[in-house]
């Protein structure tokens, strides 16, 4: 029998192939497609367009690009519409709903009639949620970014969401800026469409995906406005064209070894934190684990290569300018595993070497030779606070508060957290540790980007600008600080944060990965913890039932493939 090709698969279920085929052919021959059309293999356009999504605005006009290049190739280019998360538009957060958009990814790439999708995201949890449902599909995709957005300007400085937002509410809180001044900042900081203008979520996923080979070449780090972002959509539809016919699927591009090339350049680029939760989740859709102690160890043999906010002073448009992705690997290039497989056919290493002596900006992109810091960017740290592991970025950190014990000031929520910070009367040093509990993935706000805990009003008015802070919760990529993140198992599945007292002793070690509450075992036994409240029905009573901890990547147990390699 002849494979079925274009809109002849995936027939509708009505016990009658042919006739399933020919009401198909009469509904598409409403939208005033030809038969010559209809004969062709299709391609899925997965569009996150969204007025409730800023990041996105120019989605729309990526689409009808990456049509033109799927007609000009041959195909039938067929576009739909997916759930759309805009991560400031999502309470309690959007990591909340990056499984439900997955889902919804995936049954939409399996449900209809494509040979290829080509994804199209952007914004924190768009990318990461597309790649799941197209790994768990597994029909040839690839990836295509929005791209990140240009800099704006304020009183002759230049501006990025979003470090530089928290930088200057950082400064309004200690009273250096004010309320008039930080009206005007508010419109200068994100200017343009696109994603955040800094080595935050959205850039870090963006960077690992052209990295895992599920993007093109040279793509991963263009603007959003720049007229090759355009191009880049043209020739995503080209591709996905070309994967028809190579029939390369995700499952045969992302393979331990290219996750562990993803790894690699996480710790690389300095990127965010969430990068090693989305990556985890991405990789478990492929039956692959992540182990936070390979980690460990890759950190300490992979320099810090990329200087940009929020650890540097560039943006997303000056590491495009200055090589992009591809001088980040060719610098990286004795570490990784060349014989990879990308979207376009060709190996990395084949990818590589028709880059070798590209002008690189060494102001942005370190030579291996001479790296930002020669040890990598993230470590995970364990001990009895964190008996599954918690996240650190280093890079983001004072190194001069990595090897500290202190008494623990705990906030008992994120409701808590914002009640009594900046309570003149709160008991704290800047000596102390902030700890923050129950916003863990099973907490009631789905592990929220609260980790970044401000410094109490207080203290900041007192010209303190770093404090150690631990919790259970995410951190955006933009932000920086002596942070500790994604402590597992959180409090609100019983993990050892939740017993944790106002007073409490913590030890913190950088240099030998640990957490430790200080706090005897038969005293802690003593603390009677709460189980968190069930959701009655809906999405959030299956998120509460099935998400997974920090190190599983949050994602759902019944949406992971079995472990195979
Ligand atoms: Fe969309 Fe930052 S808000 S990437």
């Amino acid at each position: 029998m002849t494979e079925k090709v274009g809109l002849a698969q995936g027939l509708t279920d009505y016990g009658d192939r042919d006739f399933a085929l020919y009401l198909r052919r009469s509904f598409a021959f409403s939208m005033g497609y030809s038969a010559e059309m209809m004969a062709k293999p299709v391609i899925g356009i997965a569009t996150t367009a969204s007025d409730f999504n800023n990041c996105h605005r120019l989605v729309p006009d990526l689409v009808e690009a990456v049509k033109r290049g799927v007609l000009a190739a041959g195909g039938l280019p067929l576009a739909f519409p997916t759930i759309s998360l805009g991560e400031t538009f999502l309470t309690p957060t959007s990591l909340l709903y990056r499984n439900l958009m997955s889902m919804d990814t995936e049954e939409m790439i399996r449900a209809q009639p494509m040979d290829a999708v080509v994804l199209v995201g952007g914004c924190d949890k768009t990318v990461p949620a597309q790649l799941m449902g197209a790994l768990s599909a597994n029909v040839p995709a690839i990836q295509l970014v929005t791209g990140p957005m240009m800099t704006g300007r304020w009183q002759g400085e230049r501006l990025g969401a979003c470090t530089d937002c928290r930088r200057f509410w950082a400064r309004f809180r200690a009273g250096e800026i004010e309320a008039e001044e930080i009206g005007e900042l508010e419109r200068n900081l994100a200017t343009t469409a696109g994603t955040c203008a800094v080595m935050g979520t959205a850039s870090t996923m963006a960077i690992l995906t052209e990295t895992l080979g599920l993007m093109l070449p040279g793509t991963a780090a263009i603007p959003s406005v720049h007229a090759d972002r355009l191009r880049a959509a043209e020739a995503s539809g080209a591709a996905a064209m070309r994967l028809v016919a190579s029939k390369l699927t995700p499952d045969l591009i992302v393979t331990p070894r290219s996750v562990e090339n993803a790894l690699r350049v996480l710790l690389a680029i300095g990127g965010s934190t969430n990068g090693i939760l989305h990556l985890t989740a991405i990789a478990g859709r492929a039956g692959i684990k992540i182990d936070l102690n390979r980690l460990n160890a890759l950190s300490d043999e992979t320099p810090v290569l990329v200087d940009l906010k929020p650890t540097g002073p560039h943006y997303m448009e000056d590491f495009h300018a200055a090589g992009g992705v591809g001088a980040v690997l060719r610098e990286l290039k004795p570490l990784l595993h060349l014989d990879c497989l990308t979207v376009t056919g060709e190996t990395l290493g084949e990818r590589l070497s028709r880059q070798d002596g590209a002008w690189v900006d060494r102001s942005v992109i370190r030579s291996f030779g001479e790296p930002i810091q020669p040890q990598g960017g993230l470590v995970a740290l364990f001990g009895s606070l964190a008996p599954t592991g918690a996240i650190f970025k280093r890079s983001a950190a004072d190194p001069a508060l990595f090897e500290r014990e202190a008494r623990a000031v705990v906030f008992e929520d994120p409701e808590d957290l914002a009640a009594r910070l900046d309570d003149p009367g709160l008991d704290v040093t800047p000596d102390d540790f902030l700890v923050l509990k129950h916003a863990g993935p099973l907490s009631a706000s789905g592990m929220p980007e609260a980790g970044y805990l401000p410094i109490p009003k207080k203290l900041a008015r007192a010209g303190v600008k770093d404090m150690v802070r631990i919790s259970d919760a995410r951190m955006s990529g933009t932000a920086y600080g002596t942070v500790v993140l994604h402590v597992s198992p959180d409090a609100a599945s019983g993990g050892p944060l939740a017993a944790v007292r106002h007073g409490d002793r913590i030890r913190l070690s950088v240099k030998e990965r640990r957490l430790d509450l200080l706090v005897p075992a038969e005293e802690l036994a003593r603390r009677i913890v709460l189980p968190p409240e069930r959701p009655a029905r809906g999405y959030r009573r299956l998120y509460f039932d099935e998400v997974l901890q920090a190190p599983e990547g949050c994602d759902f147990d019944f949406l992971r493939a079995k472990p195979v390699r």
